[in-house]
Parts: C-alpha cells; sequence; structure tokens
C-alpha cells in the first residue's frame, strides 16, 4: 500500500507539501498540486482518514442527536439526514440523548472532541445549558422542533399550533363532540403548541373540557394507558386526538381490547406522519409533519453554516403540517 511518503518521492515534493494538498490548508502552487493528485492516483493513495482528521480537526461527519430512536418518527429524519448529509461527502453520527442521559455520559464532550463537523440536535430534552455548551465550543448546531426564541441557533420546525387545530377542526368537521386530547410531554415545547391549538379550537365552539386532557409521553404504552384510563371515566368520548402517531397506534390497539368501532364509536387523528399510520388497521388519520424535507433542509443550513455560507436573516425556517385523513376518521357522524 502507498505511504505519503511514496507520493513525496514520486511527485518530487517533500512531505509536508503533500499533506497540504491533501488537507487544502496551506499555498501550494497549481502545478505542484496537479502532480501530487496524478501521483496519489498512479500509486492509489488513501489519505488516512483519521490522520487528516487530526491535522485538520474535519471529520467530514455530523452528529444526529435524537431523544428516542425507537419512535419511527426519528429513523426516517435521521434516513432524510443521512441521505442528504451523504450527497455532500459527510456522513453522520447517531446519537441518542435519551440513553447517554439515563448512563450519565457526557456525550456532548464525546461529539466535541472527535472533531464532529457540526450538529443537528432533534431532542427538546437537551437543557438548555447543553445547547449553550455546545455553542460556545463553536461546532455548528442546527436545532429541530426547538423554540424559535433559542438564542441565535438555526432551527428548522413546523408549525404545531396549527396542526393542534387542524386536527380538532377535522374531528369536529365529522361529527365529533367530545373529543380528548392525549398530549407530548408539557415540558416540551412541540407538545405545548399541540395542546393550545387543541385547547383554543375546541373554546371557540365552547366544547372544551380540561378532564380530557391527559399527558402522555409520545410512545405506544402511554397511548394504551391513557385511553384505558380515559374511556373508563369518559365512556362517551368520540373524538381523540394524540401528540404523535405512535401512541395514536397504542389509543386504536386499547380501543379495539375494549370494543370499541373506530371511527364508528371513537374517531381517532395523530401527529407526525411517520408509515406505521398506514401498516396497520384501521389507517390512522394524521397531521403530517414534511419529515423528509425537516431532515434535508437541516442538513444543507448545517452545511452552510459549517462553510460560513449562512445567511443570518434566515436563522430559523418554519414548515407547514397538512392534514392526511384516513380510515380511523373517515365517519361522518350527524
Ligand atoms: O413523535 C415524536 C415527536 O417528538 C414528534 O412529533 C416530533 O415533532 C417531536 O416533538
Amino acid at each position: 500500500m502507498a505511504t505519503i511518503r511514496d507520493v513525496a518521492k514520486l511527485s518530487g515534493v517533500s512531505v509536508a507539501t503533500v499533506s497540504r494538498v491533501i488537507n487544502q490548508n496551506g499555498y501550494v502552487n497549481k502545478d505542484t498540486e496537479t502532480k501530487v493528485r496524478k501521483s496519489m492516483e498512479l500509486l492509489k493513495y488513501k489519505p488516512n482518514t483519521v490522520a487528516r482528521a487530526l491535522a485538520n480537526k474535519k471529520t467530514e461527519s455530523l452528529a444526529l442527536i435524537v431523544p428516542d430512536i425507537t419512535n419511527p418518527f426519528f429513523p426516517e429524519l435521521a434516513k432524510a439526514i443521512e441521505d442528504t448529509a451523504r450527497s455532500f461527502g459527510y456522513s453522520i453520527i447517531l446519537t441518542s440523548s435519551e440513553v447517554n442521559g439515563d448512563k450519565n455520559i457526557n456525550y456532548l464532550e464525546i461529539l466535541i472532541n472527535r472533531y464532529i463537523d457540526g450538529i443537528i440536535c432533534s431532542s427538546n430534552e437537551i437543557p438548555e445549558a447543553d445547547i449553550n455548551h455546545l455553542q460556545k465550543s463553536g461546532i455548528p448546531i442546527v436545532a429541530l422542533d426547538r423554540a424559535v426564541n433559542s438564542k441565535g441557533i438555526a432551527s428548522i420546525r413546523v408549525n404545531n399550533y396549527d396542526g393542534g387545530i387542524m386536527a380538532v377542526q377535522h374531528l369536529l368537521s365529522i361529527g365529533c363532540k367530545k373529543i380528548a386530547h392525549i398530549s407530548g410531554p408539557f415540558h416540551i415545547n412541540t407538545s405545548l403548541e399541540r395542546y393550545r391549538g387543541y385547547v383554543d379550537t375546541l373554546e371557540k365552539v365552547q366544547l372544551f373540557h380540561p378532564s380530557l386532557i391527559v399527558e402522555g409521553d409520545f410512545t405506544i404504552e402511554s397511548g394504551i394507558k391513557n385511553t384505558y384510563s380515559l374511556i373508563e371515566k369518559y365512556p362517551d368520548i368520540d373524538g381523540i386526538f394524540t401528540a404523535n402517531d405512535l401512541m395514536a397506534v397504542g389509543v386504536l390497539k386499547a380501543l379495539i381490547r375494549l370494543g370499541k368501532k373506530v371511527p364508528e364509536d371513537i374517531a381517532l387523528i395523530g401527529f407526525d406522519g411517520i408509515t406505521l399510520g398506514t401498516a396497520i388497521e384501521p389507517e390512522i388519520s394524521t397531521i403530517a409533519q414534511p419529515i423528509y424535507d425537516i431532515g434535508s433542509l437541516a442538513v444543507h443550513k448545517l452545511i452552510s453554516l459549517i462553510k460560513n455560507q449562512h445567511n443570518t436573516e434566515e436563522i430559523s425556517r418554519e414548515l407547514e403540517v397538512k392534514l392526511v385523513q384516513r380510515a380511523t376518521t373517515s365517519k361522518i357522524k350527524n
């Protein structure tokens, strides 16, 4: 296997010059650069990426921090991020803030020390202090799902409040009158915005009952558990809006076990638009986020930050959600 010395020898230049060509740091005359590149090709020389990273403090890798890799929303997002990153020559390192948090590993330090070029943080669970710490390290960050006012951090998000309104308006439009909400965790702003959309819409038509709201945690289990407790207390509920699709899967399972017909007895709508919603019967209506676009835009934004080509006027982008009506809300009631 050819070494950097072989390349230097064949090109008639020093090892330092070859290194400058590989790492593109420092002046090298155009002819010398062409000569070195030809020698590298002839010798089939492959630069050692680890050594290169150490020299450059650049690894052409981006970290993606997600809160829960078992929630299909995040792998779907990761797919978009990986596809787009690959098209720019970057690879992705995936890390879950939840697992690392539990094990008390300082994953932020690990990322910083690995010379990650940039971070896409899709976890709302990360404390503001940690985000500030990352910012101070100088590593470019793009946040997903965070509040627009997060200090100077580029962010991509959807209009969660409008999504909450759309979900409830849709349930009302098919005749639901007693609509429950299984929210996401209330310390997460996406959950709060969806919840506010629910409250405001029902208040306008005087159908708001605070007791029909329960706090979930975005998992199937919390969809199941909260449905049992809701139906036990309020058997006449005729519509449920869950703050994500995974909880809607749990709701559907619980409703079927309780002998309820969906949508005839109870209509159901989730949020996210993950493919799992179409893998079961009846297929689940949802407020779909443009998951692929979110991931792809995040990478474009991050790379422009890394390359200092960022448009500072457009620090955050808010994308629209859309109603996808499926079988769980198909019945028009009177
Ligand atoms: O399903 C997980 C949820 O967490 C998604 O709705 C996403 O927007 C985040 O808030």
